[in-house]
């Protein structure tokens, strides 16, 4: 805890151009699209089982059983880390981008030219040459060593190279640069940044790289030195932008009259860029579920644990917890059970003489010190006769706590005190 402190004071470089908070807006990935919303569920839920694998192979050799399922459109295999995606702009004068934002990972890059392989994005390739603020890092300085893959290399000019591989084959590789970079209108000065010249793999052609969150000195939050930041998800389904906020714009208590929560976040020393939280356990309906008390724990190894992330769709619990959280809503729902082509997902038929909408058990996160009761949209999706049940097993031994469940709820990430705050929120009103 202490050395990340440090880190964070250490990088208030930026400060002195900074204000004190900043706004920027994120895109749904599926924003646009006509899918149904049942579609969308069933998309958010195989993303969340490769997001699960994928997080589970980082910074160990990638393991054998990382399948990529086949799923009904073949766009759908692109689907790794690709949630949300922030706007910014590099260079000056500025080019825009959209870069997926992920706290499982730390670097930010984007395609750069000129370019050995590419991969097709909603805006040119970002072009040095057109930046009068560019700059290549020489491998002298300190975060050259801080890219999280090993052995950044130098070129004969002696500048920093890196290049970051993901356990199924898709790399990014190139210059780590320093950059001038605008969020909302508020330009940030000496962002470093890959500058990505090689670049192959699962990428959706509606992002152009990715933008770190995660809790090491490379990512973007790390970066900028504000000690906390906070996010609202606009509802599922809505086209509406979603705010991310820094700085003193993320304090809660500037937006919310409700009952504001807080828990502690911790670092697992195996994984340092994940945001990790203590879960003690889970109520659903009337019925606090008999799960052992260190199922949710990180074990020795580093694995396990719960983890809350933005790069997932959907909750994804270890296949021995979900079986304990669909036998309650099963036994307490007492309504058919829904076979049919649905990956994964448990569903209620519905009577279809009801117009009612239809009242699920309640769902209670229990973490150390706060309960999140989610509202019923949050876990519960329900379409014609049919209410479905929007997690899912099957994570490995870790839980990971997607952004379905996070929708309309203010998130902080409180870096400093280490504490993760949540409020409920009208997202698209904030
Ligand atoms: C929407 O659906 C129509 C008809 O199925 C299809 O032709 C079109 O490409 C779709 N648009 C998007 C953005 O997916
Ligand atoms: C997607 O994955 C499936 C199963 O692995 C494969 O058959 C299909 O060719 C892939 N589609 C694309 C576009 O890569
Ligand atoms: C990007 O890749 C495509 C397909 O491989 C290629 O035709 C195109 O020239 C590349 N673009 C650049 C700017 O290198
Ligand atoms: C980067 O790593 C990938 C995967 O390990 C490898 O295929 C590629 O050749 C590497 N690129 C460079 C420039 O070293």
């Amino acid at each position: 805890m202490v050395s990340t402190l440090v880190l964070l004071l250490s990088l208030r470089s930026l400060s002195h151009s900074l204000p004190d908070g900043l706004r920027a807006e994120l895109t749904h990935v599926d924003a646009g699209s006509n899918y149904t919303k049942l579609e969308l569920l069933q998309r958010m839920v195989y993303r969340s089982k490769t997001r699960a694998r994928f997080l589970a192979s980082t910074n160990t050799d990638f393991s054998e059983d990382f399948i990529i399922p086949s799923f009904p459109s073949s766009n759908d295999n692109k689907t790794y880390h690709n949630e949300y995606l922030i706007k910014l702009s590099i260079g000056t004068p500025p080019q825009p981008f959209v870069l997926t934002l992920d706290t499982g990972s730390d670097l930010i890059w984007t395609q750069c030219q000129p370019l050995v392989h590419n991969f097709s994005q909603p805006y040119p390739f970002f072009n040095p040459k057109k930046s009068s603020t560019f700059f290549y890092t020489p491998c002298s300085f300190p975060l050259c060593n801080d890219i999280d893959v090993p052995d950044p290399k130098c070129s004969s000019q002696n500048l920093c190279m890196y290049n970051a591989s993901y356990g199924d084959g898709s790399y990014t590789s190139g210059f780590l640069a320093r950059e001038t970079f605008t969020l909302g209108s508020t330009p940030l000065t000496k962002v470093f940044f890959g500058c990505g010249n090689d670049n192959v793999g699962i990428y959706r052609s509606n992002e152009c790289g990715i933008a770190g969150f995660g809790r090491g000195t490379l990512s973007l939050i790390s970066q900028l030195g504000y000690g906390q930041f906070a996010y609202c998800f606009t509802s599922f389904g809505e086209s509406k932008s979603s705010p991310i906020l820094f700085g003193s714009t993320a304090d809660l208590r500037r937006y919310e009259k409700g009952l504001i929560q807080s828990t502690p976040i911790f670092v697992n020393p195996i994984q340092p860029l994940f945001y990790y939280l203590y879960l003690k356990g889970i109520t659903v309906g009337a019925m606090l579920l008999p799960i052992p008390p260190l199922t949710f724990a990180v074990k020795s190894d580093g694995s396990g644990g719960v983890i809350i992330d933005s790069g997932s769709a959907i909750t994804s619990f270890p296949e021995a917890v979900f079986d304990i959280v669909t036998s309650a809503f099963i036994s307490q729902v007492k309504l058919p059970v829904v076979k049919g082509d649905l990956v994964d997902l448990l569903c209620f038929s519905l009577p279809s003489a009801s117009s009612q909408k239809f009242q699920p058990p309640k769902f209670i996160f229990h973490f150390e010190g706060a309960d999140l009761e989610l509202p019923p949209e949050n876990y519960m999706h329900q379409e014609k006769e049919m209410a479905c049940l929007a997690m899912s097993g099957d994570s490995g031994p870790r839980t990971v706590i997607g952004n379905f469940q996070q929708q309309n709820f203010h998130v902080l990430y409180d870096l400093v005190g280490e504490q993760l705050s949540f409020v409920p929120a009208h997202c698209d009103q904030l």
